[in-house]
């Protein structure tokens, strides 16, 4: 009888011991699956202020961007008639902003030397895509409206 109880109690501490290891592994991966949503949320809290990529600035008359690194700081840029927009270039290679194809504007800066700026008010309502010449990759979208 002695012995059994002994074989009973050892069983039952193993039996309860595994189950609160596996209720600690449980608990584990729920707070993971819980860090991932939260990444998400705040993922798309930032895509909404973005609107598809495009940046509001409707609320500016002027908008400052800076070229850096070889791109245009904010590249996709929504704005009012009438805004004026300066570019100014931070890097110590030449850039300079053309409208690129078919554009409601026609953008057409000299080769901006560090430190230059280029200043374009727009007043037509419309999109224009521009580029930098010397590196076409370096791409930027006006988007103005009402
Ligand atoms: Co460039």
């Amino acid at each position: 009888m002695n012995k059994v109880s002994i074989i009973v109690a050892g069983l039952v501490v193993l039996l309860v011991g595994g189950a609160v290891a596996a209720t600690q592994l449980s608990k584990g991966s729920d707070s993971d699956m819980a860090g991932m949503d939260d990444m998400q949320a705040s993922q798309s809290s930032s895509s909404d202020q973005m609107d598809n990529g495009e940046q509001d600035l409707t609320a500016q008359k002027e908008v400052m961007m800076d070229i850096t690194d070889f791109d245009f700081e904010q590249a996709n840029i929504k704005i009012k008639v009438g805004t004026k927009v300066t570019w100014t270039n931070q890097d110590t290679a030449r850039h300079n902003v053309v409208t690129d194809g078919d554009g409601a504007e026609a953008l057409k800066s000299e080769l901006l030397a560090k430190g230059e700026r280029y200043s374009y008010t727009f007043t037509k309502v419309g999109m224009t895509q521009y580029l930098c010449e010397p590196h076409p990759y370096m791409k930027g979208m006006i988007h103005v409206v009402e």
